[in-house]
């Protein structure tokens, strides 16, 4: 099994590509489900995620050809051509390996009037239920069954625009309630609906596939249901996350990165927190940049919230950052429960760190040691590389399979910026 290998201590330097946002990209790709019609995204991450995705897609008889990029700092390009469903069912297999293939249903039920789903099963991080999503579905007029793990949604005669009221925000059920009503009768009104600028992102390219929404980036978004879905043409946002983890690679290692094709704004909730622990953050013309001129990061607390508050995908490499921080940092993790498993491996490399329940206490050490560290999941396993960026002596992170999940050649955009880092295989 490959690992990871990183000498710590080396500031950084130079440019680093965003790449196009994993979140981002899943859920357009299962657009690409609602016509009959090709849908061409650009700017495709190259990722684990994203090839599972593919090959989940292909299993309903979506045609998908992959132009792969030959510049590294831009994505590839992905047609996909669901002329004809030649299958709704998901099995467990396909989807357990990763969550956001639950995303499939939706659009399934909207398009071919029945599907059956496995329940999802994705990062170890909480128990992640789905209830949101099958009430959005039911309101809108479809049969729900659950039985052996697998959920059958049906609708003979269409979906129907409904109400639907969230009693707390979810990204995933927003975007399930909003694919479904692109193609339901009538209109939908989705209240307390996710803001999250990767729901903008979907939005808009199914605006760009004849779907009529308002309110996006709102609470409350509002869909007219079409006959029909077009072909249409789109850019993958940048990654705000992989953006996020730059930026905090910078303030951890010291030295200076621009992140090229970054959006500052979408992560502006994590520069206010960067900018405090003092680092100097600018927007560039062509993205952001981060400098960090040797001084020891400030502590500071932290609570994630849904956007535009702090993302929790960013939760345990702010955590990390605050592990070498002077002072004692108070980080509440409000969006997943069971969110601490990289604790006990940067514990291994020397944090401090007490958890209550959803409260994480990180009392800054000087310096953390080099360690061997296991990766649990993929947000977690790239705080243990940035933490292994600052350490003393050799870190190596095994089961970087979750890492491949999220980081499209992660190694790569860290050694050129003048990290020691290396897969190594054994
Ligand atoms: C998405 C992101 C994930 C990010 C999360 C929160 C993708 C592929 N993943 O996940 O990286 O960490 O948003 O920003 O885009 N919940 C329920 N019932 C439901 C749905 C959700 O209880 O039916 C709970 C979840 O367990 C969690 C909270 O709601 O505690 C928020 O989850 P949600 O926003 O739905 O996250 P995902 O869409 O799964």
């Amino acid at each position: 099994m490959d690992r990871i290998r990183i000498r710590g201590g080396k500031p950084l330097s130079g440019e680093i590509p965003i790449s196009g946002a994993k979140n981002a990209a899943l859920k357009l790709m299962a657009a690409a489900l609602l016509t009959a019609e090709p849908l061409t995204l650009t700017n495709v991450p190259r990722l684990a995620d994203v090839r599972a995705m593919a090959e989940l897609l292909a299993s309903f008889g979506v045609n998908i050809q992959v132009t792969l990029s030959g510049n590294f700092g831009e994505g590839d390009t992905m047609r996909l051509e669901a002329q004809k469903i030649t299958s709704a069912f998901a099995s467990y297999d396909m989807v357990r390996k990763m969550r956001a293939s639950f995303q499939v249903l939706a659009p399934l039920v909207a398009r071919e009037r029945a599907a059956k789903v496995s329940l999802p099963g994705g990062c170890a991080i909480g128990a992640r239920p789905v209830e949101l999503h099958l009430n959005a579905l039911e309101a809108m007029g479809a049969k729900i069954e659950l039985a052996e793990g697998y959920v059958t949604a049906t609708a003979p005669d269409g979906l129907t625009g409904a109400e639907i009221v969230f009693p707390f925000v979810s990204v995933g059920a927003t975007e399930t309630a909003m694919m479904a009503a692109t193609l339901a009768k009538g209109t939908t009104k989705i209240v307390n609906a996710a803001r999250e600028p990767e729901i903008i992102d979907l939005g808009n390219c199914l605006i760009a596939m004849g779907a009529e929404i308002w309110g996006l980036g709102s609470s409350e978004i509002t869909v007219q249901g079409v006959d029909k879905l077009h072909s249409a043409a789109h850019r993958v946002m940048p990654d705000r996350i992989e953006t996020g983890t730059y930026a905090i690679a910078a303030a951890i290692a010291g030295g200076a990165i621009e992140l090229i094709g970054a959006a500052p704004d979408t992560i502006a909730s994590l520069n206010a927190l960067l900018v405090k622990s003092g680092a100097v953050v600018t927007t560039t013309p062509r993205g952001m940049k981060i400098e960090m001129n040797g001084a020891r990061p400030k502590s500071s607390d932290i609570t994630t919230a849904p956007y535009p508050g702090f993302p929790t995908d960013l939760q345990a490499q702010m955590m990390a950052l605050m592990a070498v921080a002077d002072g004692t940092s108070v980080i509440k993790e409000k969006i997943f429960e069971n969110r601490f498993m990289h604790v006990p491996e940067l514990a291994r490399m020397g944090a401090q760190v007490r958890i209550d329940g959803d409260t994480a206490t990180v009392r800054g050490v000087e310096k953390l040691k080099g360690a061997q560290v296991m990766a649990t999941d993929l947000r977690a396993s790239v705080s243990l590389v940035l933490a292994g960026l600052a350490a003393e002596g050799e870190t190596t992170v095994g089961r970087i399979y979750h890492l491949d999940r999220g980081f499209d050649r992660l190694e790569e955009k860290l050694s050129r910026v003048g990290a020691d880092i290396a897969r190594v295989s054994e």
